[in-house]
């Protein structure tokens, strides 16, 4: 279920969700698994149990809209119509921290193909590098999910976004579980037309740009690094 943001965001990100792209899930399966995940003392095997969780609910919500087209098929019993996905998906996660998502896509959207993009922070700069991309070969006319669960300065997102549409990929979904509002404003600012489904807004980046509250580095927690 969306949650309006405007009383989240008010103040701190401007009118950006005047498109109506910002999507705050509220579901009471992500309030108690996201507060494991943001407590300091969450061990690795619990910090993947809840983020597969969140994960799951999120991409069930980001998937609400996707087409249906009929299918008939024959039950034990009779012939009936039923209903097959009808949109072509390609699946994007943000390595590393995004294949924590990709698990519970690959479980909801087991055949869709996969495109990766390797993206890193510098640890003083807080800018992006990209270090690795393959993806399938194209993306027209695909919906593309891109699953990354921090969106803090939104550089790696954007650069994400840019690699996308640089295949031709144009209808985009993005899925996060934490999001600054700083980064919010610089994605929906570049790219009024894709959305953005998030599980929180949390208040603002410190000065090392990391989300406050968040959980601290998403891909150390989940990998054990
Ligand atoms: C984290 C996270 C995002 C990025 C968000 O990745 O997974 O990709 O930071 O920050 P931004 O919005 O300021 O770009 P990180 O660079 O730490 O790499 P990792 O996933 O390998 O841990
Ligand atoms: N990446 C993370 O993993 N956490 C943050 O708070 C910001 C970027």
């Amino acid at each position: 279920m969306d949650t309006p943001v405007a009383s989240k965001l008010q103040g701190r990100a401007g009118d950006v969700n005047k498109n109506n792209q910002i999507h705050l899930i509220d579901h009471p399966l992500i309030a108690h698994s996201l507060t494991i995940l943001r407590e300091q003392d969450t061990g690795t095997a619990e910090f993947r149990r809840h983020a597969g969780i969140v994960s799951t609910v999120m991409l069930i919500e980001a998937t609400r809209h996707l087409g249906l087209e009929s299918k008939t098929i024959q039950t034990p019993l009779a012939s009936t119509t039923g209903s097959q996905l009808a949109d072509g998906l390609v699946v994007v996660p943000v390595l590393r921290a995004g294949l924590a998502m990709l698990t519970a896509a690959q479980e909801l959207l087991a055949d869709a193909p996969v495109g990766f993009l390797g993206l890193e922070r510098d640890e003083t700069t807080a800018v992006a590098r990209e270090y690795y991309q393959k993806f399938p070969g194209s993306l027209v006319g695909s919906k593309v999910l891109i699953l990354d669960p921090m969106l803090a300065t939104g550089g790696s997102l954007e650069g994400t976004i840019a690699a996308v549409q640089a295949r031709e990929g144009r209808d985009i979904t993005l899925v996060c579980i934490v999001a600054a509002p700083e980064g919010i404003k610089r994605i929906t600012t570049a790219f009024p037309d894709i959305n953005l489904f998030t599980a929180s807004i949390d208040s603002h980046l410190d000065e090392h740009k990391y989300i406050v509250p968040g959980l601290g580095d998403f891909g150390d927690r989940y990998f054990g690094t």
